[in-house]
């Protein structure tokens, strides 16, 4: 797909078919996204839990009980550890930075591959960190169902965005 397709059509998908799995090859080809995604110093301070396991699936399910979840036949949550990433002397440190952008890398592979995904921060944060079972060092930063749309779901198709001449200034 041309880069441009592919940043058109990534959407937020809400309705997705569970008797679909994604092809193993598939969701390595999307791993393998995250992994080569820059991040400050290169410290990929970041870690990819692939959840598919009906058992896990339960479990990550209830710390974002929205109905539409339970159909996403793997959720994707990227974690991260703030001790590994790279601080600027005046504190700033770039964790969420690395993870977005990571996580960013990750959607845009899997709608080059046809896989609809959906950014969830809306999560019960605390209950995802303990289902996981995190260490203390670990922080949950955002998931994203992976999985195929419906049959005969409606792309929105539409980006519903400011105009640019609101964001952007020319100087
Ligand atoms: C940081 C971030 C957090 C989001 N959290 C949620 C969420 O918790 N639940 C949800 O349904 N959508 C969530 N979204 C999806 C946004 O609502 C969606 O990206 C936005 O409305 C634009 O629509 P589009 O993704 O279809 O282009 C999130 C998106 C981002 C970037």
């Amino acid at each position: 797909m041309e880069f441009v397709d592919v940043i058109m059509q990534r959407e937020s998908v809400r309705n997705y078919d569970p008797m679909k799995p994604v092809e193993m090859q598939v969701l390595e080809r999307i791993l393998e996204a995250g992994r080569i995604a820059p991040s400050a110093a290169n410290y990929q301070p970041w870690h990819f839990h692939l959840i598919s396991s009906h058992q896990w699936l339960e479990k990550v399910r209830k710390c974002y009980d929205r109905p539409w979840l339970k159909d996403a036949p793997h959720i994707l949550v990227v974690t991260g550890n703030r001790k590994e990433a790279w601080r600027r002397p005046d504190g700033y440190n770039s964790l969420e930075t690395d993870l977005a952008i990571a996580l960013t890398h990750m959607m845009l592979a899997a709608t080059n591959e046809g896989v609809s995904t959906c950014w969830i921060a809306h999560f019960d944060y605390q209950k995802l960190r303990q289902c996981l079972e995190l260490k203390s060092s670990e922080e949950v930063f955002g998931i994203t169902p992976l999985g195929y749309p419906r049959e005969g779901l409606k792309r929105r198709g539409i980006k519903n965005r400011k105009p640019l001449d609101e964001v952007v200034t020319y100087l």
